[in-house]
């Protein structure tokens, strides 16, 4: 049993890294069926090949030399399953927010009760949406609270209502989305916007951008950035959509905004899926924030002193389960940024859950929309 834990970490870590490269869906979806199967019937083969019993396989492994091979890798999986996966998990379940955070409240916005109804709406999936479990239309609105070395003084105070992964694909309805949005306005009037990616799933639905979109106002400027849905669609009538409700779109480029009287500079990264990547070397001075669809590019952002990096992708992992949290997160790091705030200097990351997904489903994790406030 613990060999088959094992078994199915490294298929679950190997399966998260192989998600987070820009590979066809395709050959995504297949490789996932494989991965399924094999965690199912390679516990099987190992059991009908050379038997389930440990200490008389060591002793047949003395006359039989091939018996090591798969004795190996059962006794490997055996280490990981005993004794790396439980201490991750510990680590994980100690793990604390940062001292960049001064403070955390979230309130829940319940969609499904303020409507009277779940507004499932007509996606491919929509039937997943009525399991009584799936808690995608129970919203968390987070405040955030920010400390950030080198804010300049006239910044303290300043909001940024960060939104990200919509994934218009028909469920949750439009409604909802725009019930969000108006929830976002009710907060007050946000100085910056920062959308991160994964926009749509269909283009059939890039008509409700502006429906959505539109329900926002803010005091100085709203940016977007597309994300790996995005790239598997018409990537180019998402970016025009965005543009017409006003947002200012940094698909791999910079912007320097004015932000009462001095420079942000806000660079987008859409790697590894839109290449190439950011030129950042003929930046002007100044705050550096950095808004990337993947949190995986916190590395670029620690080597080019992004002092603020805003990402989603990862959306919790969508299905959480007790004690062990999150398992499926498309990421070269596995679960490592799955959700929250992480200070590495000179970059504090902050991963949003996001909005939706394109399985309209969640267990134990919340959509997210985040109201950072800087101090
Ligand atoms: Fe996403």
């Amino acid at each position: 049993m613990i060999a088959w834990v094992g078994h199915g970490y490294w298929l679950m870590v190997t399966l998260n890294m192989i998600y987070s490269r820009p590979f066809h869906r395709s050959f995504l979806r297949t490789l996932r069926k494989i991965y399924g199967l094999f965690l199912v019937i390679g516990p099987l083969a190992f059991g009908i090949l050379v038997g389930f019993d440990l200490l008389a396989n060591i002793d047949r492994a003395a006359g039989e030399p091939w018996v090591w091979g798969p004795l190996g890798y059962m006794l490997a999986c055996a280490v990981l399953g005993g004794v790396w996966f439980p201490l991750v998990t510990l680590w994980r379940l100690t793990r604390r927010n940062p001292a960049a955070v001064l403070e955390e409240k979230t309130t829940m916005f319940d969609v499904e009760v303020e409507l009277g109804r779940r507004p499932v709406g007509d996606g491919k999936h929509k039937h997943v949406a009525e399991w009584s479990f799936n808690g995608i239309f129970q919203v968390e609105f987070t405040t955030l609270r920010l400390k950030l070395p080198d804010l300049p003084p006239a910044w303290r105070g300043l909001t940024i209502l960060h939104l990200s992964d919509l994934h218009l694909f028909g469920t949750p309805d439009l409604i909802h989305y725009q019930m969000l949005m108006r929830r976002c306005m009710a907060d007050g009037k946000p100085d910056l916007v920062v959308l991160s990616g994964d926009i749509i799933d269909d283009g059939k639905y890039l008509d409700w951008i502006a429906p959505i979109l539109g329900e926002l106002s803010w005091n100085i400027a709203a940016v977007a950035i597309l994300g790996n849905h995005d790239w598997w669609q018409d990537a180019d009538a998402v970016r025009e959509r965005m543009k017409a409700c006003g947002f200012r779109i940094l698909s791999n480029t910079s912007e320097v905004i004015d932000v009462r009287g001095l420079p942000l500079v806000a660079v987008g990264h859409e790697g590894p899926w839109f290449r190439p990547g950011p030129n950042v070397s003929a930046l002007p001075e100044g705050f550096r924030l950095l808004v990337s669809h993947s949190p995986d590019n916190i590395g670029w952002a620690r080597r080019h002193n992004f002092q603020l990096m805003l990402s989603g992708h990862n959306h919790g992992g969508q299905i959480r389960i007790p004690v062990v949290g999150s398992m499926f997160v498309p990421s070269w790091h596995s679960r490592k940024y799955d959700m929250g705030t992480f200070d590495e200097p000179p970059t504090v990351l902050h991963v949003n859950r996001g909005i939706a997904g394109k399985e309209p489903i969640r267990f134990r994790c919340p959509p997210q929309i985040t109201r950072i406030v800087l101090e």
